[in-house]
């Protein structure tokens, strides 16, 4: 695996990305270094990156709570707190080691702490590989609003080592997986045929890879999602809504990010045949494709209302349309298309058949 260098940033992979790591650290000059880990990667991630680094620097280690319940303004402050408490300046950095919790909210306290400090991001799950360290979204959610507050800013480098997924267990994996599969529906539908018929994870370096160069594509062209980065989109407006109803639902089992959008996929899907063209041997596909791989979400009446008035919440309204991204086949997004709630509905109704 080799590395995808952008004008702005930068994504190594194994081998490469330690010696591009103690590269940017021997020269960037650094007054500090924070490392953000959760508990999780504190144990499972910190003691090999460690491993790797060569030379002496001042480091400190700061732990958040793991899980999507502690992406909040409220972990930042802390984060912030204690980083004043131990004199981190415009010259310090922080370097995020986790999954895309700790991505996420590392990025924004970084983006925001004096103005902004640089970061550097260390995807350890593979959803952050694939997805949440790349491309300089950050930001925390809003009570069970997801990502309300953020901001778009690039991290000074992203590493990518595989073998951290050693100690992710296949849920996690299959979450991760779930924006793979998107990447092949938006973009490349010879990938989205390779990505189903994979039946192990032993091995996705090349995957990985692969849908690290879709997601970069995208971005370049479009880093501040005027037009085409909202493709990455797929899938995650009503996904979005339905893992925001489940961070707040007290009598349902917390969904993962992945799980949510696969559930989007499907719905978007059957919208897309509606409305953008999508045939209907496509849509059984992706909806055969995610019920195989995901188990399937129980919907009363009452789940569906409520997960639909948390859709005009979506970042990408505006002027008070909820507007999607859907498919016109696979491997070929349309932005922008308004859809009537009946049809929301009958989505609905489609997945529980
Ligand atoms: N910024 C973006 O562009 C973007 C894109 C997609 C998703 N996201 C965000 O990413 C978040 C989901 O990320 P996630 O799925 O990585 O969740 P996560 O960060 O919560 O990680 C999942 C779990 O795995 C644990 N973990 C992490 N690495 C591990 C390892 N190597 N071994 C063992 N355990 C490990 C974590 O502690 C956590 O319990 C969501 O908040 C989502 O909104 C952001
Ligand atoms: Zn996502």
């Amino acid at each position: 695996m080799n590395s995808i260098t952008t004008p702005s940033y930068s994504v190594h992979f194994n081998e490469t990305a330690y010696v591009a790591l103690n590269s940017h650290l021997a020269k960037s000059n650094y007054s500090k270094i924070f490392i953000l880990v959760d508990e999780n990667t504190h144990n499972c991630c910190l003691p090999i990156f460690m491993s790797k680094i060569e030379g002496e620097y001042d480091f400190e280690i700061i732990e958040i709570e793991e899980g999507e319940i502690n992406k909040n303004i409220a972990t930042c402050t802390q984060v912030w707190e204690v980083l004043s408490e131990l004199d981190a300046d415009r010259k310090s950095a922080m370097i995020n080691l986790g999954g895309g919790v700790v991505t996420d909210l590392g990025g924004f306290v970084a983006s925001c702490f004096k103005r902004g400090i640089e970061f550097i991001n260390v995807p350890t799950t593979l959803l952050s590989m694939v997805d949440a360290s790349v491309g300089g979204k950050t930001g925390v959610d809003l009570g069970p609003l997801k990502n309300q507050v953020g901001i778009i800013n690039q991290p000074q480098i992203v590493l990518v080592d595989t073998d951290f997924l050693n100690t992710l267990d296949q849920r996690q994996l299959n979450s991760g997986f779930a924006e793979m599969l998107k990447h092949g529906l938006i973009s490349d539908a010879a990938y989205w045929e390779t990505l189903k018929g994979l039946s192990d994870f032993d091995n996705l370096d090349d995957y990985i890879l692969r849908s690290v160069a879709i997601k970069n594509e995208v971005v370049q062209q479009d880093p501040t999602e005027q037009h085409l980065r909202k493709i990455l989109n797929y899938g995650h407006t009503l996904g979005h809504a339905v893992e925001s109803y489940f961070l707040e639902s007290q009598d349902h089992e917390l969904l993962l990010h992945g799980e949510a959008i696969a559930v989007g996929m499907i719905l978007e899907g059957y919208l897309s045949h509606k409305l953008t063209g999508l045939g209907k041997n496509a849509l059984e596909d992706i909806k055969a494709t995610f019920l195989e791989r995901y188990k399937k979400v129980e919907f009363e009446k009452k789940d569906i209302d409520t997960i639909l008035t948390l859709l005009k919440f979506d970042k990408k309204n505006s002027h008070g349309n909820i507007n999607f991204v859907l498919l016109k086949k696979i491997g070929e997004p349309a932005i922008d298309i308004k859809v009537t709630p009946d049809l929301l509905e009958e989505a609905f109704a489609y997945y529980a058949e």
